[in-house]
């Protein structure tokens, strides 16, 4: 694919052994792994480069040669406003922004900030894993509202969690929009009756929306805040590049809060835990991926591949392995595999991915109750390193059944 003399090569691997990535390099230095005959395909990453104009930003940031205390200059905000009106049609107060580290040490700033000891925070598992640790962390308990699974479906409990706002001790939601690892992209109706309900009840939602910008065809993202004006003044809305350009590494995510005084005590937080500040080569990535056209049709054309491997996927697995169901993804490039009917218990599914098929993915169980039997897969990457993946689950299973 070729736009303004870029070509966006979502087929070339690349190397990432001994580059100091977590999901290449673990597998061989860490114990638990400590196999480098695993092929990753676990960690929220890509196996893409970032588009161009990002790695040239970089480059001239580091050329600069200075990096003295920076600032975050008004470009910067001009850029995240203007992505998010014209993606979502959200207009975002610059005053409404600060700066984390990262979505999960934003995570970490609102549990303190808005929980005491002993306080409950809600979750709809199974779900992304560090949710559980940043509750815990800050003394407070987990509260789960799982999530109902039917056909090979997952919708919210609205009836549960009715009840569960009622606890005395219910403070917070900690709300996954897109949801990992299940893939549902919530509807504005969802979101909508989930809204109401912790208005009602006087809980506090904090929405992560770090997969917003990953969205399969015939499927829209609703930010949680833009539903009404009473959500947007009830909420904590997690934002970041990391996912949609693939700079995790780069540690830097925006968090829009639209009420003053939770905004406030968020900031009063975050300086008290020392969890602020930006690092200049973060600001100037993100600057750059939200303000060029290259890097908006890199994405696009991102999107197209991964809806690609996902075909991919779904037909691999339905004419070589029937036994493992897709789960149907509206949104993210971590699908969730039903294994169940392989029969195994939730440790030797992870033996047989490990050990016999030699693959690293996220197993189902580490994302709490309801997530046992099912693995989670990341198609983030080359077709060809997907193909290798799910030849070696074939393979494995061909050698179970003999
Ligand atoms: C839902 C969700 N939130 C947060 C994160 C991590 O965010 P960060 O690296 O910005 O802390 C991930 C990474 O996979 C994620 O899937």
């Amino acid at each position: 694919m070729t736009e303004k003399n870029t070509t966006f090569n979502f087929d070339q691997v690349i190397d990432r052994a001994n580059s100091t990535s977590a999901k290449w390099d673990k597998k061989v230095l860490e114990k638990g792994f400590g196999d480098p005959d695993l092929l990753p395909l676990w960690v929220a990453d890509m196996d893409f480069k970032a588009p161009k104009p990002i790695i040239e930003r970089l480059v001239k940031t580091a050329e600069y040669g200075i990096f003295g205390y920076s600032i975050i200059p008004p470009s910067f905000y001009e850029a995240v406003l203007s992505w998010f009106k014209r993606r979502y049609g959200w207009e975002i107060d610059k005053k409404w922004l600060s700066q984390t580290p990262g979505v999960i040490p934003a995570l970490d700033v609102a549990v303190n900030a808005f929980c005491n000891p002993g306080d409950k925070v809600i979750v709809q598992n199974p779900i992304y894993y560090p949710f559980y640790r940043v509750i815990e962390n800050n003394g407070c308990r987990i509260l789960l509202n799982p999530l109902k699974f039917s056909n090979s479906h997952y919708t919210m409990d609205f009836e549960d969690l009715e009840k569960k706002v009622k606890d005395p001790r219910a403070k917070m939601i900690i709300l996954c929009n897109p949801h990992n690892p299940i893939g549902r992209v919530w509807t504005k109706e969802e979101l909508k009756q989930l809204g109401n309900i912790c208005i009602t009840n006087e809980i506090l939602v904090v929405s992560d929306e770090i997969h917003c910008d990953l969205i399969f065809p015939g499927y829209k993202h609703t930010n949680f805040a833009i539903v009404n004006d009473e959500f947007a003044q009830n909420s904590i809305t997690c934002t970041s590049t990391s996912k949609t350009f693939n700079l995790a590494g780069l540690k830097i995510s925006n968090i829009v809060i639209p009420n003053q005084k939770i905004r406030q005590t968020f900031v009063n937080t975050q300086a008290n835990l020392g969890v602020g500040g930006a690092n200049l080569f973060a600001v100037a990535a993100m600057e750059a991926a939200y303000s060029h056209e290259i890097c908006e049709n890199w994405l696009e054309a991102l999107l197209q591949y991964l809806k690609g491997n996902l075909d991919f996927l779904k037909t691999f697995i339905k004419e070589n392995i029937p036994q493992i169901k897709v789960i149907e993804p509206e949104g993210t490039y971590l699908i969730w595999l039903d294994c169940r009917e392989l029969g195994l218990d939730h440790k030797e599914l992870e033996k047989f991915m490990r050990g016999k098929a030699k693959l690293a993915l996220d197993e189902g169980y580490i994302f709490g109750q309801g997530g046992e039997g099912f693995e989670r897969i990341n198609i983030a990457c080359p077709k060809s390193i997907l193909e290798d993946a799910l030849n070696r689950i074939k393979e494995a299973m061909s050698n179970m059944k003999n």
